[in-house]
């Protein structure tokens, strides 16, 4: 079997530093906002798996349904040797991407999920030998240095997380993306489509209560990292589109009026009842804005496939 390796580009202290900082920041301000990155502990990774087997979430599907078909044109424009996939999860259906890249020497999966990570990474060298698996654990919005690994480099963003970045993240993510990258490397980006209301809210409240679980899991991390009492029965799951932005936001709705104590931030957080606490945008897309957002970093896009009912885009694009 070929090495797995598991590297901590940050110390865990960085992790909970930055947890502190965001849990501060965020339930301080107004309205109160929490970064989506810290659903994702191991519980959090296990229910956002369930999530992608709900009747109403399409994206991974439709996703799937686009590798499946695109995967052979993807090796043939790339050449990838080393696959770099950021927010990598369970990495399921990368295993497409890794059949029909046929050079491939390293894939380097990145997650802030230590969890997903080490179950992904060790299927994956079971199952290929000869493909070396060199893991990161990492925050992708934090500036991020990769192993030093043959070219050319393909860099995959799948699942739609981008929507999860607001505008001006987005800007600064592609930009450091084109830095990873050298002139001809390429970015393959998932993005979730723009669509009907209805299609897009119930994928976001679906009907069994997976997607409200995963949402109340960000209170049960920060209770059991900062000892806060964050009650998640007092909080109501919401899902809504916000047509101007054109983004779902996932929030949590306080059921009453209560007081939060985060005692490892020595703070007392007041909710009235019916304030909403932000815990994340996922934002749709049309071609041509991609096509301009990634233009701005200095990536060319060349290919733009969708699945057979157009819910969901993969895009291709080369460095320039
Ligand atoms: C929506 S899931 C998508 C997972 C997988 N790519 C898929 O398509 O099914 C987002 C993934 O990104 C990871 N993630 C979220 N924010 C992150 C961040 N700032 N840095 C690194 N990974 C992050 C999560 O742990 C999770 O595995």
């Amino acid at each position: 079997m070929s090495p797995f390796l598991l590297t901590r580009t940050l110390p865990e202290d960085a992790t909970d530093a930055a947890l502190r900082a965001d849990v501060h920041h965020g339930l301080t301000g107004t309205p109160k906002t929490l970064p989506p990155k810290w659903f994702y502990d191991a519980h959090g990774s296990e229910l956002f798996e369930q999530i992608t087997e709900l009747p109403e979430y399409y994206p991974t599907r439709a996703e799937r349904e686009i590798l499946i078909a695109r995967s052979g044109e993807i090796a043939a424009a790339t050449h990838a040797r080393t696959l770099v996939e950021l927010g990598s999860g369970s990495s399921e259906k990368t295993r497409y991407l890794l059949d029909a890249l046929t050079g491939l020497h390293t894939y380097v999966p990145v997650d802030v999920s230590e969890s997903a990570l080490t179950q992904a990474g060790q299927a994956l060298v079971a199952e290929r030998p000869g493909l070396q698996v060199h893991a990161l654990i990492a925050d992708f919005t934090a500036g991020l240095t990769l192993p030093d690994t043959p070219g050319p480099r393909l860099l995959a963003f799948l699942g739609g997380t981008i929507g999860n970045l607001l505008p001006a993240e987005r800007a600064a993510f592609f930009a450091a993306v084109r830095s990873l990258l050298s002139p001809g490397d390429a970015l393959l980006l998932g993005t979730d489509l723009v669509k009907d209301e209805k299609v897009l809210v119930e994928a976001y409240d679906d009907a069994a209560g997976v997607t409200a679980a995963f949402n109340k899991n960000v209170l049960t991390v920060v209770n059991r990292e900062l000892h806060a009492d964050f009650d998640p029965g007092a909080f109501d799951h919401v899902a809504l589109w916000d047509a101007a932005n054109e983004w779902i936001e996932m929030r949590l709705r306080s059921r009453t009026a209560q007081t939060v104590k985060i005692p490892a931030l020595d703070l007392a957080v007041d909710f009235a009842e019916g304030e909403e606490l932000r815990t994340e945008v996922s934002a749709k897309f049309r071609k041509e804005g991609v096509r301009a957002e990634l233009a701005a970093a200095g990536l060319d896009l060349a290919h733009w496939w969708t699945d057979q009912e157009g819910r969901f885009a993969l895009s291709l694009s080369v460095a320039r």
